[in-house]
């Protein structure tokens, strides 16, 4: 069966004035879109299809014969959590934090600011396009930044939270501020309940 783009589970304008309605409406409806069916291009008539995207992603990482199916459906599974991972009057300003997540953040990086600080920096310094990870790695919370549409599964680890950088997520509303924007992006936007449920306990 065919991958089918999973619509935006809040209406365009909901995250204003911290993401703009064009901002998701290109976005989404655009270049989620397009990774969704070329990825369903790609595989037709392959072994591939009718596997999950999450195989899909792990089975062509570092397959130099099969990097435009990885691009597509890594790019496909990295928005799919990035969505619902942002809600109106979401961010740690809106709804403070999970307990749970909380006491895991201090106990790994000492505290939400510094949290705050490490995210924000591995966002700003990954060259060019790509996304910042919040993983659960052996038990253990991890931030890292990887290229283009790598993602966790590529090094199996569990994500909890990414943060598109690619300039499409930001550009129309913060030019080349893409450190405005993550410190929007976990201030003010990150729905972080959801990311203390996907905490494996
Ligand atoms: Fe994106």
């Amino acid at each position: 069966m065919a991958f089918e783009l999973p619509p935006l589970p809040f209406a365009y304008d909901g995250l204003q004035p911290y993401m703009s309605a064009e901002t998701l409406e290109f976005h989404h409806d655009k270049h989620h879109n397009a990774y969704v069916t070329t990825t369903n291009s790609l595989i037709e008539g392959t072994d591939l299809a009718g596997k999950s995207l999450e195989d899909i992603v792990r089975a062509t990482y570092n397959d130099g014969n099969r990097t435009k199916i990885f691009n597509q459906a890594s790019q496909a599974w990295n928005h799919n959590l990035f969505w619902p991972s942002m809600k109106p009057g979401g961010g740690k300003d809106g709804m403070g934090l999970p307990g749970e997540l909380e006491k895991a953040i201090t106990d790994t990086f000492g505290g939400w600011d510094q949290f705050r600080e490490q995210f924000v920096a591995t966002a700003t310094g990954q060259f060019g396009s790509g996304w910042a990870w919040l993983v659960q790695s052996g038990g253990q919370l991890k931030i890292y930044g990887t290229p283009n549409g790598v993602n966790p599964l590529c090094f199996n680890d569990h994500a909890l939270l990414g943060c598109d950088v690619w300039e499409h997520s930001y550009y129309l509303d913060y030019r080349n501020r893409r450190g405005d924007y993550v410190k929007a992006f976990l201030d003010n936007m990150v729905d972080w309940e959801a990311v203390a449920s996907r905490m494996a306990r």
